[in-house]
């Protein structure tokens, strides 16, 4: 029976966990829920969302649309705000209800759009906050993405030139909301991101006792205090493989600080798979959703290729978010 419900190592061994703190949630979604797992499923996410138990999800890393007209293969991106904020509310519902009462959600929007005749200049951040405040979750933090290199070009649109009659102040920078549903604590631990080694360190009152403790790298300890400080570089994929690009530092970083290894990671706006190999190469699961059926092709593709390489050699992060 156990069998059924393993994914991959990490989790066998949280299930099979010898501290008997069995997370039957777990088990409970894989037995019954495993067609989702490390696959992406074609469909609007609110129902794909509605068809899904409750509880199951660690943490949902996702790049929503951002309702700024872009014309992606089916999903209609130019509504008027109002409209963009239902669809938002509608989707973030569902994303509460699957997610695990400690589960968390790293949602990555820019601060502002301008949407001219379809609702004027918005400050989405704030609205979107308020969106999920009113759904229950809970604030964890707020992210300011910072990119490596620019491409974006300035905005040439100032309003009023030379004059402060009604200059026009525009922010181009995305930020990651982060938020957790009900307990900030994580109820049962796992293999986290950055193990380190058991040692034997001379006690710092008394060197000439020894004292055990956790040894972690340099560059792992750096790692850890980057991720926490709310600000975080990322180089910016553009590459055309579908009208929706995320750059894989971003959920590459989430999925390191908020999750443990075997953890069930979910995007429901898949788009061309970039969380799903994150989270493959990080070593957990995932759980895609994606509206189109095109989009859904490259991404699988994408990650078919990755594995077919991982079979032959080891990869480093920035050989994987080639792919
Ligand atoms: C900003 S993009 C996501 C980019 C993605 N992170 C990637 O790595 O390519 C938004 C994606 O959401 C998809 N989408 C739009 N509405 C959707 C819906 N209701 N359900 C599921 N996917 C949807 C679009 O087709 C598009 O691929």
């Amino acid at each position: 029976m156990e069998n059924n419900s393993i994914i991959n190592p990490e989790l066998y061994y949280k299930i099979k966990g010898k501290d008997t703190k069995i997370d039957t949630k777990i088990i409970d979604f894989k037995m019954t829920e495993k067609k989702y797992i490390n696959e992406i499923t074609v469909g609007d996410c609110r129902e794909v969302m509605a068809q899904m138990p409750t509880d199951c999800i660690d943490l949902i890393v996702t790049s929503p649309p951002y309702g700024v007209g872009i014309e992606y293969d089916v999903h209609n991106d130019d509504m008027i705000i109002d409209e963009y904020l239902k669809f938002t509310e509608e989707w973030l519902t569902e994303a509460y209800k699957v997610l695990k009462d400690d589960g968390r959600i790293a949602l990555n929007i820019p601060y502002e759009i301008n949407r001219q005749d379809k609702g004027g200049r918005v400050f989405v951040v704030s609205e979107i906050w308020q969106i999920m405040k009113k759904i229950g979750f809970k604030f964890f933090g707020i992210v300011d993405l910072e990119e490596d290199s620019p491409h974006r070009s300035r905005t040439t649109a100032w309003g009023s030139w030379m004059s402060p009659s009604a200059p026009y102040i525009y922010n181009p920078k995305e930020c990651v909301i982060l938020a957790y549903k009900k307990t900030h604590v994580k109820k049962i631990k796992g293999t986290p991101q950055w193990i380190g080694e058991a040692a034997q360190v001379p006690d710092k009152n008394n060197p000439a006792i020894f004292k055990n403790k956790t040894v972690y790298r340099d560059e792992d300890k750096k790692e850890f205090m980057e991720l926490v400080f709310g600000q975080w570089k990322y180089f910016n994929d553009s590459r055309p493989l579908t009208k929706a690009t995320f750059s894989m530092d971003i959920p590459s970083k989430a999925i390191k600080i908020l999750s443990y290894k075997g953890d069930v990671i979910m995007d429901p706006f898949m788009g061309s798979g970039t969380t799903a190999l994150s989270a493959e190469f990080l070593g957990r699961n995932w759980i895609g959703i994606e509206l189109s059926e095109e989009y859904t092709k490259v991404a699988k593709q994408r990650i078919l290729e990755y594995r077919a390489k991982l079979a032959q050699t080891k990869l480093e992060l920035e050989e994987v978010s080639k792919f």
